[in-house]
């Protein structure tokens, strides 16, 4: 994430179980280049010691207000002014209670009352004590005056009940943290995102599809909503997990992803065709699994339609976005591609280059405009890419 070592994360740890789970999400914010100064309440310290914080975070753990040494060392007022967020994970009943009296009683209810910085809370309890009308109208008194929630999940609680009250993993915890640091200029955008390979079906147990992973299109939903896009995305059979807040169209073949797309179409400000569409199908499909016989057998293809050059015939002011795998003659075949179906910007990879292309977590992509720019990027993640993607977005908005 750009600028993440430059941002301090203030971690409020108050007493629950879920506490052993704030340690990774210490380690995983601390990996991703924040600073984090770890606060934990009295009662979190009956649950894990602040030497696990302390070792994760590289920094002492402020836990007393009336410490001379806590306050000269790290002082209340200067983590409450240090904080671009302050992060209550897990937040108890207890402690939303008392923030929403507006109680300052210890070192993290006093950093909270003295912040300008934005809160997340993530409750994490009991399902009874979560369903409580009393915490639950404290929320929506927090809600409502600006305070972020991420809603605990459901699932088997150390309490022994079933229900909704656990803690969100850590990852989720900081997807949500990246959201809420990041800059929201895509506010106005409806994208609609396709992601992933099809299938299409040969008999009941074979397909024809591509070694699409779908990573592209998800990173880029991701970054998207991240940057308060509303998004859309359609997706090919892939093993990722869609993004929280996106709205996901699952297809399998490319007849069905090019009715969803044409159907979103209307209502989206603009799209990005990341999915490696399937080019053919079988002419065929065989209701009975093929049986093996003797001989060569001969597989006839049809062509599937071509959806974003459907999409370019009908634009009418949206901003298409495509992409291009290519393994020759890079520029100029994704050249044609631009002009052929009316982009507005071609993401061009040589998928036979190291680290490029279908699996992995990079990609390195020329980036070509209908201006006849070409940017040629390094090496770098998908969300990274994804951002590229979404800068040039706003460029080419902003010169219309
Ligand atoms: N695309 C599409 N419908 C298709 C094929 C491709 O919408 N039937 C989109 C892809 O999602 C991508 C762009 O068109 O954004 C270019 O895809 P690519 O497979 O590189 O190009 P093709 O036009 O299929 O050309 P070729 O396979 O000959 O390189």
């Amino acid at each position: 994430m750009e600028d993440a070592e430059k941002r301090t994360i203030v971690l409020g740890v108050s007493g629950g179980i879920a506490c052993y789970k704030a340690a990774e999400l210490v380690r995983l914010l601390v990996q991703e280049g924040f600073s984090v100064q770890v606060v934990m309440t009295r009662e979190a310290m009956e649950f894990v010691t602040p030497l696990t914080f302390q070792t994760l975070s590289g920094r002492p753990v402020a836990t007393e207000t009336f410490s001379l040494t806590q306050e000269s060392e790290i002082g209340h007022i200067r983590l409450a002014g240090q904080a671009h967020l302050l992060v209550i994970a897990p937040a108890t009943a207890n402690i939303i209670g008392k923030i929403t009296a507006g109680i300052a009683d210890d070192l993290l209810t006093t950093i909270l009352m003295a912040t300008k910085a934005g809160v997340l809370i993530a409750p994490s309890m009991n399902v009874h004590m979560f369903e409580n009308p009393i915490l639950q109208e404290n929320i929506g008194k927090l809600k409502a005056l600006g305070y972020h929630f991420i809603e605990p999940t459901e699932g088997y609680l150390a309490c022994g009940y079933e229900g909704k009250g656990r803690l969100p993993e850590p990852e989720d915890i900081l997807e949500e943290i990246r959201r809420l640091l990041k800059k929201k200029d895509l506010i106005d955008e409806r994208l609609l995102i396709t992601a992933g390979p099809n299938q299409e079906p040969l008999d009941p147990v074979r397909y024809v599809s591509n070694r699409s992973s779908g990573k592209m299109g998800y990173a880029l939903a991701r970054v998207g909503l991240r940057r308060g896009a509303k998004v859309t995305l359609v997706s090919g059979p892939t093993s990722l997990v869609p993004p929280s807040g996106a709205r996901l169209i699952s297809v399998r073949t490319a007849a069905e992803m090019r009715e969803a797309v044409l159907q979103e179409f209307a209502n989206a400000t603009a799209v990005v065709m990341a999915a490696a569409v399937a080019d053919y199908r079988p002419e065929q499909y065989v209701s009975k699994k093929l049986k093996r016989a003797e001989g060569p057998i001969v597989l006839k293809l049809q062509p599937n339609p071509d959806i974003l050059r459907e999409l370019g015939e009908r634009k009418n002011g949206r901003i298409l976005i495509g992409f291009a795998a290519e393994t020759e003659a890079l520029v100029k075949n994704a050249t044609k591609k631009l002009r052929e179906k009316h982009l507005d910007l071609i993401v061009a990879n040589d998928v036979t280059q190291e680290g490029s292309g279908f699996e992995g977590d990079t990609n390195a992509a020329t980036l070509m405009d209908r201006k006849g720019a070409v940017h040629s990027l390094p090496l770098m993640s998908k969300e990274e890419l994804a951002d590229r993607i979404y800068d040039y977005l706003i460029e080419i908005r902003n010169s219309r």
